[in-house]
């Protein structure tokens, strides 16, 4: 952690300082370079436009796919040593939409923001290490992970896929993630770029925001993302920016990305969000997925359009010599995949598990009602097929677990049930409760059986109830209740054993009302391929949990920024609608304003003063951390904070300290934090540097980051709405290129 501190930092000056960064050692840059020109140079127009368009090999002819099949393949140069780039979903671990890999499994990473709630950027590295060599074991040299959209509101159905609603912790995680998955010698997109935040509208709807808001929010957290883990790929989104398909938004695609940032890898659409082929001219390189949209826009009609004059060859050449520098630069030539090579699946298992046990958050825990006491003799455990597995959000994201889905329930009718599944697997909670209390009477009821449940719980010892909630690509929630009787559910079981224990699985934050009756609450997200077995470590002490939140859980949905999910009264899109806007078409056009600007999530619940149900930062642990000692100091352009942490309790844990900064009148927003683990009565001195950028404004009238000068407030603390120590460092007015 320190270690990284110091290169964002030194990649930050050089940023003050006017000059562009590649994460990538000069030399193998230029090398790539040249590499990608010679072939270039070698290659027939042709065999360059064929570099430009890829397809979903599910809906190729039998005979013409590939030998794995995933979510796309672009067909290399042979002569030239040039691979193919076959691409796998996603971020959660090597998925198989519609398991058209018959049988294959692989090790399911818990959800985004059960990753992202580990506040870990070395344990996030190595779930990307984990999940590409599953990658690229099987065959695949392109891992279509690194989503890294903002949480902007709690109904968003992929939330789940995320990693939070800040642009610092998402954008530093995104970019570990990708590294780790690129250090397979393969390439790792970042995506939806950019303002994909919700699923209603995702092919439709235009984001409407004012530059200034965006660069300090969702851009921002793509800027750390590609700066921190330098990916081959961007993948733009389906959505519009500002009346514009983000895929042939040139403001995104030229101005932000490739000027302003320096970007030199390329740009790749998602899934059937192409609308033309000057979308190339705008900034994009390859249309993935060609059989989803309308036309073979970078293929048949790229041709013809560079034959008739109307597309020059040299922006043929310029898409296919970044395309080829990726290739080179990320190792997919001179590293090619062979696959398939045997995995160490129970290796690997014990990462996705350290990830769910770090991220598993303790939200409530009154009278230190958990750890729970070995001594429990009758243990009853209720709901969300606990005894089957852990659930898993739906999409392109789906990882089919080792051991498959051992529970599938039915969906309705919607888009997203014709891809999407709502399956239960890896290791059963029951499981791993009977394992982590081998001494207590551990059994199961149903959650459709209400009365059993209530009746079971009242002569048990504790009662722990598993609530969970479906979250899917393509669909938002209708609102933040568990739904399903849950709610009620809780409620009666509360009423017939206080000492009852909810575990949320969920892919979003939920509300609780019956809260005041439950001691002890923790959220585990969607955990993974071992969930069940972190989830039973974290109720015995076995582990102490020190997952924090990624985002704000309202108090109340009136609270939010839209309390109204945007689109989501609108009438189904009509035939029409569906022509223009493509397959992923699931509402009419509209407008999304987001009222919050900038100000996603908690920096909108402190602006406007509301009080939420769990703050962003929160967490709760076994053991107690004191602060003492705080300094915070400016040198030259750098802003340091010193603070010594001091477990003072009785065992061993992980404190995730977190500095906010506020400048007057300004919403506070995290600037630096850590994750540091101590014995009982050990103390550890933290060095931390605040992200400037997180300091600015953008100014889009002389585009560049500004920091006026004036007083700062430093405020180290446990979560976005508690600080312990508070210090003020007084700043001289900086400027930092965009
Ligand atoms: C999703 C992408 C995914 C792609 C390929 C799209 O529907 O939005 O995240 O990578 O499909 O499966």
């Amino acid at each position: 952690m320190k270690l990284r501190g110091l290169l964002a930092s030194a990649a930050l000056m050089a940023c003050v300082a006017g000059t562009v960064q590649a994460n990538t050692p000069a030399h193998s840059t230029s090398n790539a370079e040249q590499r990608a020109r010679d072939a270039l140079a070698q290659m027939t127009l042709d065999e360059k436009i064929a570099l430009l368009s890829g397809k979903l090999p599910l809906l190729m002819p039998a005979a013409k796919r590939p030998a794995v099949i995933g979510a796309g393949i672009v067909p290399g140069v042979p002569r030239l040593g040039i691979p193919d780039q076959l691409a796998t979903d996603a971020s959660l671990g090597v998925s198989n939409l519609l398991e058209t890999r018959k049988g294959d499994v692989a090790t399911a990473m818990p959800s985004g923001l059960a990753q992202a709630a580990t506040w870990n950027i070395d344990l996030i590295r190595d779930g990307g290490r984990m999940i590409g060599s599953e990658a690229r074991a099987k065959g695949f040299n392109v891992m279509l992970a690194g989503g890294v959209n903002l949480v902007r509101d709690p109904r968003a159905g992929r939330n789940f896929e995320y990693l939070g609603e800040d642009p610092l912790l998402a954008g530093r995680l995104a970019g570990a993630q990708i590294s780790g998955v690129q250090s397979n010698q393969i390439i790792s997109t970042i995506k939806h770029f950019a303002l994909n935040d919700q699923e209603t509208g995702r092919s439709s709807a235009s984001v409407e925001m004012d530059e200034a808001a965006m660069r300090e929010s969702d851009l921002l957290a793509f800027q750390l993302g590609i700066e921190i883990g330098n990916p081959g790929s961007v993948m733009c989104a389906y959505n519009l920016v500002g009346g514009i398909f983000a895929c042939e938004n040139k403001f995104l695609l030229t101005d932000v990305l490739r000027r302003d940032w320096g970007y030199q890898g390329f740009v790749m659409s998602d899934w059937g969000a192409v609308h033309s082929t000057e979308a190339l001219l705008a900034g994009l390189d390859q249309q993935a997925g060609e059989q989803l949209d309308k036309r073979r826009y970078f293929s048949t009609d790229l041709t013809a359009a560079v034959k008739e004059g109307r597309i020059s060859e040299a922006a043929v050449d310029q898409a296919a010599q970044r395309i080829l520098y990726a290739m080179y630069a990320h190792g997919l030539v001179d590293n090619p995949v062979t696959g398939p090579v045997p995995i160490d699946y129970a290796a690997n298992a014990q990462v996705a598990q350290r990830t769910a046990e770090e991220g598993i958050v303790l939200l409530r825990n009154e009278g230190n009602m958990l750890p729970l006491a070995k001594s429990a003799q009758t243990i009853i455990v209720i709901g969300g097929q606990a005894d089957l597995g852990v659930p898993s959000g739906g999409g392109s994201s789906q990882v089919v677990p080792v051991g498959g889905f051992r529970k599938v329930l039915p969906l309705g009718n919607s888009i997203a049930a014709t891809f999407a599944r709502r399956g239960y697997g890896g290791t059963p909670p029951l499981d791993g409760i009977k394992a982590a209390f081998p001494q207590a009477q551990v059994s199961y009821v149903d959650a459709s059986d209400r009365a059993a449940a209530v009746t079971a719980a009242r002569a048990a010892d504790v009662a722990i109830i598993f609530a969970d909630k479906y979250s899917t690509e393509a669909e938002d929630s209708r609102d933040i209740s568990l739904g399903e009787g849950q709610d009620e559910l809780i409620d009666a079981v509360a009423s017939a054993n206080a000492r009852t224990i909810v575990v949320l699985q969920t892919g979003n934050p939920v509300a609780m009302p019956w809260l005041s009756k439950v001691p002890a609450v923790l959220s585990a997200w969607y955990s993974g391929q071992n969930g069940g077995i972190a989830i039973g470590r974290i109720l015995s002490g076995e582990v102490n949990p020190s997952g924090r939140l990624p985002v704000t859980f309202p108090a109340d949905i009136s609270h939010l920024p839209n309390p109204v999910l945007p689109g989501s009264t609108l009438p189904p899109p009509s035939k029409e609608e569906r022509a223009v806007y493509g397959l992923q078409t699931n509402s009419p056009p509209f407008k999304i304003t987001y009222p919050e600007g900038s100000d996603a999530g908690y920096r909108w619940f402190d602006a406007k003063g509301h009080k939420p149900l769990f703050s962003f930062g929160h967490g709760l642990s076994y053991t107690s951390f004191a602060y003492s000692d705080m300094q915070a100091t400016r040198s030259g352009q750098t802003v340091s904070v010193r603070f010594t942490v001091t477990n003072n309790g009785k065992v061993a844990g992980a404190d995730v300290p977190q500095i906010y900064a506020r400048r007057e009148g300004k919403a506070r927003r995290l600037a630096a934090w850590d994750k540091v683990f101590l014995k009982p009565g050990e103390s550890r001195v933290v060095n931390l540097q605040i992200e400037p950028r997180i300091l600015a404004d953008f100014d889009t009238r002389t585009h560049q980051w500004v920091i006026p000068a004036g007083k700062i407030s430093i405020e180290l603390a446990r979560s976005a709405t508690s600080p312990e120590q508070v210090r003020t460092v007084k700043l001289t007015a900086t400027r930092i290129k965009p």
